[in-house]
């Protein structure tokens, strides 16, 4: 192979960022990979939108099956926050997937894996959580011959940012939610962000991972920001406390529990510095300790990094001719405590 082609699937607040840093970074690309890395077609909805970016109009198409029938393209990835469909078409077409969906993910993940698996293809998400920190791959590979106890940490950048407005600059929460959206953070709908609902997800994903159970959306108990009262903000100041939406995961011979919630951080903790977009998650695990991970959770360009390293990671397979060829299959084991068992 002397060069990788790539289908993008959505150019909204990711795959604009995609588009700018396989541009921008394309010699660096090449040097990695020994070969060029480009995108070929782009699906959109709407061919006449204005758009401004590194992407020529005749590469736009609003035909998902003239990308997945393109035999040049190699890979494709998702980033239209969409249902699993596009996914699945993917992977039984034959080409690798790099996602940063995490409705899909937390929903319907150790499904897509043995699909992906069963069709010899990468089915990639490190950007699912934690934005830019590159977490899926810390849980999968760094810590793999670890034991996770637990993991606790702020997983929603928009909670967070609207959070920190509020406490430091006085904003209202409906300023801040306008101009967490402004600035690409928000969900399409913010209230899956402000009901603790991404943030569930998310959870979701990293408990999975970290603890190879299956786990279901509606195992997380969920407590949005709503729980949180006029005047809450102040009182936690008063008392040496910044209220931080956090989730929570652990593990025990039960089983398991997590959670999304806001609590009182005592501002000598080093979560409740973690401002505005920016997230932070806390592993416990046997051998190693404690290990924290921080970085921007949310907007384009950072959560962009996370796609991009992916895509980096499947076209080493794909020139290796080892995409899709894990080890083993992930396993998920279903064991959490609201289980009746
Ligand atoms: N709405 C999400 C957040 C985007 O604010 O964290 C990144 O997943």
């Amino acid at each position: 192979k002397n060069e990788i082609n790539i289908g993008l699937l959505g150019y909204g607040v990711v795959g604009s960022g995609v588009a700018t840093i396989l541009h921008n970074h394309q010699d660096d690309l090449r040097h990695k990979l020994g070969v060029p890395v480009s995108i070929k077609k782009v699906l959109v909805k709407n061919l006449d939108k204005k758009r401004n970016g590194v992407i020529p109009k005749e590469m736009f198409t609003t035909s998902l099956e003239e990308v997945l029938n393109d035999p040049e393209i190699d890979l494709i990835i998702e980033v239209t926050g969409g249902s699993s469909e596009a996914i699945r078409r993917a992977l039984e077409a034959g080409k690798g997937v790099v996602t940063a969906n995490k409705d899909v993910m937390a929903e319907s993940g150790p499904e897509l894996l043995k699909l992906a698996d069963e069709n010899k293809c990468d089915l990639l998400y490190e950007a699912s959580v934690g934005g830019g920190i590159p977490l899926i791959r810390t849980l999968e590979d760094g810590l793999a011959s670890d034991r996770i106890t637990a993991l606790t940490g702020i997983v929603n950048g928009t909670t967070n940012f609207i959070l920190t407005k509020m406490k430091h600059e006085n904003k209202t929460y409906e300023d801040a939610l306008a101009e967490a959206t402004e600035l690409g953070f928000a969900e399409a709908d913010p209230s899956a962000d402000v009901d603790g609902i991404d943030a569930a997800r998310k959870m979701v994903i990293l408990a999975s991972l970290s603890f190879s159970t299956e786990v279901h959306l509606d195992d997380v108990f969920v407590r949005g920001m709503k729980e949180i009262a006029d005047g809450d903000l102040q009182l936690a100041e008063q008392f040496g406390y910044t209220i931080k939406m956090t989730g929570s995961a652990k593990k025990d011979e039960e089983g398991i529990e997590v959670a999304v919630e806001p609590v009182f951080v005592p501002n000598s903790h080093p979560l409740a510095t973690v401002n505005n977009e920016f997230n932070a998650v806390y592993v416990y695990s046997d051998s190693v300790g404690e290990t924290m991970f921080y970085g921007p959770g949310a907007g384009s360009l950072p959560t962009a990094t996370s796609v991009t390293g992916d895509v980096v990671a499947a076209c080493r397979n794909i020139l290796l001719g080892v995409n899709g060829k894990r080890m083993h299959a992930p396993q998920f084991e279903r064991k959490v405590k609201s289980d009746d068992q």
